[in-house]
Order: C-alpha cells, then structure tokens, then sequence
C-alpha cells in the first residue's frame, strides 16, 4: 500500500518582478484573485485533498505571507460583536491550526528544485507534494485530489500535465511520453523549458507534483540545469532513469498561469464571473466594453 500524502511543499520565494511594480512590497502570493490571495487557492485545494502539513519555501520580503496565516483575533472579535456573521466565516475558513505551517528560508535563488529541496529534513521518508501557487486551477473536483487519488493506483510520481501550443513548450518542463493517451500517461524522459524544435511532445508539466522521497535524493546532488538552476524537472527525470516510474497526469480543470499579467486578469475575470455576487454587474461592464472597446484613460 502507498503511504498517505499528508504534506505539502509550496515554492514561494520568487521576486515576482512581472508585477513590479506592486510585488516591491507586497509579494506576489498575496496578490488577489476577486478578494482571496492567491495562496489561498493553492491551500485550498491542498486541503481538499488531504494536505494537513504545509511547508512554505519563502525569501526576504515574504513577512506580509506569514502574517496572513496568523488568526486574527481582533478582527474576528470585532466582526463578532457587529454580528457580521458572514465576513467571519470568511475570515476563519482562513484560519489554519497551529502547528500545521512551516516555513523554510531559501537563502539563495537557485531554481525551483533548490527550494524544494530547501523542505527535505520536514519531508524526511515520505511521499509529499510540491504545488505552484502561480497556477491556479478550478474544476469540478480539486487537481491535487485527483493526482493523490491516482497516485494511489499506481505508486511512483505524478506530475500534473497539460497539452499546450508547441510554440509554448519553452516555457514548461515536457513529457516525454509514448502514446499519449488517456489520463494517466507514462513517461520516458522529461525536459524543462526545451526549445520547440527540440521538445519531446508538447504535454507539459503543471505546477501540481506528487512526488517520492527519491525525487530528494536526486536533489541533494544539486546539478544545475536549464538556466542555470538547480531544476526540478531533471530530479524527476532522473529518477525515471533509476526505474522509478514518472506519470503525468491529465487533470479535469481549468489553468490560469496567474505567473503572467494576462493570465492574472483572466483568472480574475473566470473567478469574479463564478461568483454570485458579482456575475450580474461584471458580465454586463464586459458586454459594453467589448461594444465599445473602451479603455480606461
Ligand atoms: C516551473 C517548472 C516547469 C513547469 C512550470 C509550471 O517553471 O520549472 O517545469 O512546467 O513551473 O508552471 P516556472 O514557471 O517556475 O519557470
């Protein structure tokens, strides 16, 4: 039998400097979807699936992410007494139990295979997974669920996988796979950010892993890869090449690269128009926007 996937590893030390210039003082992870910062999707959908131990993986600059997981005890008390009942649910489904965030200090921007290995000693013997809170997804049932739920058939690492234009490919770790059908695909290699001409398919990797302790030991020889950074990817690959088997897995959902400025409004106009409270008013602003084709000035 498997062993449970109860920890998480979330990367979060990147500069942000695509949102300069507001991740200068706010990092980018706190940056918000409607009225939610965008770690708190990821945490939501970790929790979902299980998740009960998180592990943050932050740099300078990130204090505003830590005080966001901290209760608010004065707020709560205040909302209680208006009686606004509603803004303190809100309030404390954010709520986390103590204990359950950890994080790390990634001392130096090395690439994303640096940062999780920056978590090993919290990870320790276990399987665990690695989620991006740049991508962001919705769908019927939670991404991380369904990879842990497949994980769970089939043993070995799982990584979340998307078709995307080949002129893309550049820009993601891609499978390299045989027949590329149905779900769950098995891999043969896997390489990131390969040039079109050069890229194996064009099924990329999705910021959603759920991955084997081995993946750690790959790390530890610290080999730097595409860009000059210690990657993920190739720790993944070399564990295909010890025998250890490598799915990627094709989710049911919707990604928004919430990494790039257009993905960003996108997600935001999917997840405001998803909401009740305001479909009605946006879904009418954007019939006359794209009447008009008016901009703000
Ligand atoms: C990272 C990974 C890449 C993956 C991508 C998914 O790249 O290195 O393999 O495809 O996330 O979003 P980044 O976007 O951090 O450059």
């Amino acid at each position: 039998m498997t062993r449970k996937v109860t920890k998480a590893i979330f990367p979060v030390a990147g500069m942000g400097t695509r949102f300069l210039p507001a991740t200068k003082s706010v990092p980018k992870e706190i940056m918000t979807l409607v009225d939610r910062p965008l770690v708190q999707y990821a945490i939501d959908e970790a929790r979902a699936a299980g998740i009960t131990e998180f592990i943050f993986v932050t740099s300078r600059g990130k204090s505003a992410l830590e005080d966001y997981f901290d209760h608010n005890q004065v707020l709560e008390q205040s909302l209680k007494e208006k009686g606004k009942n509603d803004l303190l649910e809100t309030l404390q489904a954010t709520n986390m139990e103590s204990g359950a965030i950890a994080y790390i200090r990634q001392h130096k921007a090395l690439g994303l295979g640096h940062a999780v290995w920056c978590a090993r000693r919290l990870i320790g013997d276990e399987p665990f997974a690695v989620m991006l809170p740049d991508d962001v997804i919705s769908g019927p049932k939670p991404c991380l669920q369904q990879m842990i739920e497949a994980y769970e058939e089939t043993g070995g690492n799982m990584v979340a996988a998307m078709e995307v234009p080949e002129e893309k490919t550049s820009s993601y770790g891609v499978l390299d796979v045989g027949d590329n059908i149905g779900k769950v695909v098995r891999a043969r290699g896997m390489v990131e950010k390969p040039k079109p001409q050069e890229a194996p398919s064009n099924l990329a990797v999705i910021g959603r892993y759920v991955l084997r302790p081995s993946v750690l030991y790959n790390l530890n020889q610290n080999k730097l890869g595409s860009g000059g950074e210690i990657q993920l990817t190739d720790a993944i690959a070399e564990d295909i090449r010890n025998g250890v088997p490598v799915f990627g897995y094709k989710f049911d959902g919707q990604r928004f690269d919430c990494g790039s400025k257009a993905g960003f409004l996108q997600a935001t106009v999917a997840f405001a128009l998803a909401r009740e409270d305001l479909r009605d008013e946006l879904r009418h602003y954007l019939h006359e926007l794209a009447t008009t084709g008016q901009a703000a000035q």
